[in-house]
């Protein structure tokens, strides 16, 4: 009976540990949380409350409980150097190390590696540690993006014609990241379709999941302002409606290339998942950037059709034996949507702005996964906090099903909640065909 640490708390987290109680070891969950999260506690045979600063208390818990290895779940973590804590402690983990992690929390680092590699996948870019060259560089394309240096959250990524319109606005909003971040990275803006596709590797070998599509904006037709990810879609065949297996053929060799780049920079095997944001364009499969961690929602797409023990898939990764375990994945397809409170994405001013502590009831979701974020079970009920509420799932042999699965358990709850309806649609899906088909001439 494996005793498994989990690191966070958001929806990801609550789909990995449904995961791993899935698993036939009969394991104990031991969850370390930032804030509670009552779907991930209803499965854990305990759990911790905490700052993820506080590595001390993670590695303390994880002893105390006798765990075998951990999963870390979010960036932050990562990025505070859980790993190193851990295993400094005798506890391997699924995640990289705080070195490895700038797969994620640099964009320069991957960019970097990426060329001095010849791993192909870039876009042209270029990284500046202080306006000089900046402004000739913006001449130089005809559309670009500006990624700071560092974790943002997802906020700080600006692109050209969503975010700001001409060069002197790009300078501009370079000049400002260079105040608080010491790298501003400028990339060539790059047309086409994204998709995600989340492998998980142990430094060696590099498995990929189910592409999968996520959606940003806040609100129907791709309008209003990023999120952390309102919904996304897997399809039944591994691939989505829109690309060709040579396209995820294609993201996962350039994560492999990446994995093996990684080791040969740094010595280290890259343990833990790697998620790819790629794009699709006119010539070929580029990279967007890189996650060190599942994406979310993208994980609630892809670990609920997990048929592989995911113990052992963990265990594999961190004794690097992924090279002998066939991981796989259902054949059928998922649409997850968030529920969240009417306020999220809104000006604090708006008149919904108090629905984001709304009381809501999931009693009658039917068939529907769900997979709680930011939501607090009190005495009377299930309240919502300030972000994503809950993840709803549906899976089914085609996507007009699961689309339908989803929706009918969002009708169903009760409170001021938002949703997107159209993530999973046909009318969504086919914008997306066309796009492509226009994109590859
Ligand atoms: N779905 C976006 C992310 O997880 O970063």
């Amino acid at each position: 009976m494996p005793g498994v640490l989990l690191v966070g708390n958001g929806a990801r987290e609550h789909a990995i540990a449904e995961a791993i109680m899935r698993s036939g070891h009969d394991p104990k969950l031991f969850s370390y949380m930032k804030t509670n999260n009552p779907g991930i506690a209803s499965l854990s045979a305990k759990s911790l409350v905490g700052p993820y600063e506080d590595l001390p208390a993670v590695m303390a818990f994880a002893k105390a409980n006798g765990c075998e290895f951990a999963f870390i779940g979010p960036e932050d973590p990562l990025n505070l150097g859980v790993v190193d804590a851990l295993l400094a402690a005798g506890i391997p983990a699924v995640g990289p190390k705080r070195k490895l992690s700038q797969l994620e929390t640099s964009k320069s680092f991957t960019r970097d590696l990426v060329r001095k590699y010849n791993i192909p996948g870039n876009p042209r870019y270029a990284t500046f540690t202080s306006l000089e060259g900046i402004a000739e560089f913006l001449d130089e394309l005809p559309g670009v993006v500006v990624k700071p240096d560092g974790l943002t959250g997802g906020k700080g990524v600006k692109v050209q014609g969503d975010h700001f319109q001409t060069a002197a606005e790009a300078f501009d909003y370079c000049k400002e990241v260079l105040q608080e971040h010491p790298v501003v990275v400028i990339e060539e803006k790059l047309d086409g379709e994204e998709f995600s596709l989340q492998c998980i590797s142990d430094g060696m070998t590099v498995v990929a999941t189910p592409p999968v599509q996520d959606h940003k904006r806040r609100f129907v037709d791709d309008k209003g302002p990023n999120t952390g990810g309102m919904g996304s879609y897997s399809d039944a065949d591994h691939c989505l409606p829109f690309m060709r297996p040579e396209d995820v053929a294609a993201g996962l060799a350039i994560t492999q290339k990446v994995a093996e780049a990684i080791y040969r920079e740094t010595g280290d095997y890259y343990k833990g998942i790697m998620y790819g944001g790629f794009i699709i364009t006119r010539d070929g499969v580029r990279l967007v950037e890189y996650n060190a961690r599942f994406g979310d929602p993208e994980a609630m797409n892809i670990l609920p059709l997990l048929k592989t023990d995911f113990v052992e898939i963990c265990r594999a990764v961190v004794n690097g034996t992924l090279d002998r375990l066939p991981v796989e994945f259902d054949k059928k397809a998922t649409v997850c949507k968030y529920i969240v409170p009417k306020a999220y994405g809104l000006p604090k001013d708006h008149p919904d702005a108090k629905s984001t502590s709304a009381k809501i009831d999931v009693s009658g979701t039917g068939a529907a996964r769900l997979y709680y974020a930011s939501v607090d079970r009190k005495a009377d009920g299930l309240y919502m906090t300030t972000s994503r509420a809950i993840g709803v799932v549906g899976i089914a042999e085609s996507l007009d099903e699961a689309e339908r699965i989803a929706e009918s358990a969002i009708s169903a709850v009760k409170g001021p909640v938002d949703h997107r309806p159209d993530i999973g649609t046909r009318a969504l899906i086919q914008r997306r065909i066309d796009h492509m088909k226009k994109i590859r001439g």
